[in-house]
């Protein structure tokens, strides 16, 4: 009777352990029989919106400021986008340079004075992508605004920076 139970032992060991052995075999075996896309094995076409742009305007980084100084504001200075400006400079901007640009926001007694923003050095200075670009990328203690302003956003902003050097 002893040799019967340690047969059917023996038999339900092996089963086991063929059936252990297989799942092992199946998962190591795995990584090596999928399907992969070498690196660089082939050109794929670029999927429309890869390249980084926001709101439809190519997005320049911080560097390219160079490229960014020189293109030109595609939005007319109308007394709506300038009042669009207006709006958002005074909820975006004015803690440091003040509803005027002056430089004499409520944050500045604690914070590195900003520039005056009606001064000729930036109004005739400095385009209007220059400032634009500056807007959405920061400058060198200046916040970026990239995140919180669409560049449609910061052309109005920028429209209603050129006001303030006639005042
Ligand atoms: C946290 C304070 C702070 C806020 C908020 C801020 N700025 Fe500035 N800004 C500065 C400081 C400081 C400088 C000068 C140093 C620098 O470039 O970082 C400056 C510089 C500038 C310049 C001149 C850049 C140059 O190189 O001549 C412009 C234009 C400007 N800011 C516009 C804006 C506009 C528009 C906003 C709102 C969207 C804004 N700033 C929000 C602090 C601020």
């Amino acid at each position: 009777m002893k040799w019967v139970f340690l047969l059917v032992l023996l038999l339900v060991g092996a089963a086991v352990s063929l059936m252990g052995g297989a799942l092992v075999l199946r998962w190591t075996n795995n990584m090596t029989q999928t399907v992969k896309v070498v690196p660089g094995e082939q050109v794929l076409a670029m999927p429309t919106g890869t390249v980084p742009r926001s709101g439809g305007e190519l997005w320049l980084p911080r560097e390219e400021r160079e490229a960014a100084t020189k293109r030109a504001n595609p939005v007319r200075a109308t007394p709506e986008s300038v009042a669009t400006g207006q709006k958002l400079f005074g909820i975006h901007c004015t803690p440091c340079h003040g509803s005027a640009g002056k430089g004499d926001g409520p944050v500045t007694p604690r914070f590195i004075p900003p520039p005056d923003l009606s001064h000729p050095s930036i109004q005739t200075q400095r385009t209007d992508g220059y400032i634009q670009h500056v807007i959405g990328t920061g400058g060198a203690v200046m916040p970026a605004y990239g995140e919180a302003l669409s560049p449609e956003e910061r052309w109005h902003v920028v429209n209603f920076l050129r006001t303030l050097a006639r005042r």
